[in-house]
């Protein structure tokens, strides 16, 4: 078991600047900005990126999302200090996009603005259980009524696979209640290359349908999608 703070605390230590070069994840914003973003209609389009790392995903759609929309508003968390300093919002065209960042947990940030998308790339893994239902909470009060909640984790089956070939990745074993059934919960450490070791925890792709349907979402698609080997999960889910 970990404190909270960990979980944005060990990104000072790791060098997630380096996404830089290796372009890691870049083809899973890739995906969500082709197939799922550009389906919105209008020409407005605002977006909330809990944990945005050093923001690659933010200069992605900064790039991208002035082909289809006039009016776009980007706001994002992001708790360590080391990844927030490391983001350059410089890079991004502020005539273009209206930018809001907060150095500060996804719990405890605060805006009024109505988003069309909220997005966890892999950062749902760093919520301890027990903060997880106020996150659901504050992510469909931050969504409007046709908003949509973009989640992506690793793919259960493939670290299944993974955490048995490599014994070593394994911290421990959890079993957690919710709603009167099981899930098991795995606390393990996922190695990246040139950026360093993090820990985080791994649930049941189940326990994230159930959990989210019974916090008043539906889900709309789950999708899994190879990125160099690296098998995620994407889950769109929509307010009920
Ligand atoms: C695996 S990284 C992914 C970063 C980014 N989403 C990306 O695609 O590159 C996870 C990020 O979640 C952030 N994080 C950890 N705990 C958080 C929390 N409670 N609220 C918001 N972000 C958090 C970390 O600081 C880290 O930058």
């Amino acid at each position: 078991m970990k404190n909270k703070e960990f979980f944005y605390l060990q990104y000072d230590k790791v060098n997630w600047q380096n996404q830089e070069k290796t372009k890691i994840n870049s083809f899973i914003y890739n995906f969500i900005i082709q197939n799922i973003v550009f389906k919105k209609k209008g020409d407005k389009i605002k977006i909330f990126d809990i944990g945005f790392g050093i923001g690659i995903f933010f200069q992605m759609l900064e790039k991208n999302l002035p082909k289809f929309f006039k009016n776009i508003t980007l706001e994002g968390c992001e708790p360590s200090y080391k990844n927030y300093k490391n983001f350059q919002s410089k890079l991004l065209n502020l005539k273009k996009v209206k930018l809001r960042t907060f150095n500060k947990t996804f719990l405890q940030t605060e805006t009024n603005t109505k988003f069309d998308f909220l997005t966890s790339i892999y950062v749902s893994p760093h919520f301890a259980f027990d903060e997880l239902k106020g996150v659901a909470k504050k992510i469909s009060s931050m969504l409007n009524n046709e908003g949509k909640f973009i989640l992506v984790v690793a793919n259960e089956k493939y670290l299944e696979e993974k955490l048995k070939s490599k014994r070593a990745l394994f911290i421990e074993r959890n079993t957690k209640v919710f709603d009167g059934k099981k899930y098991k919960e795995v606390l393990y450490y996922s190695e990246i290359p040139q950026i360093g070791t993090i820990i985080d925890y791994d649930r049941e792709e189940k326990f994230y349908l159930d959990f989210f349907r019974k916090n008043g979402f539906d889900l709309d698609s789950k999708k899994n999608l190879d990125d160099n080997g690296f098998i995620c999960t994407i889950f769109v889910f929509s307010k009920k």
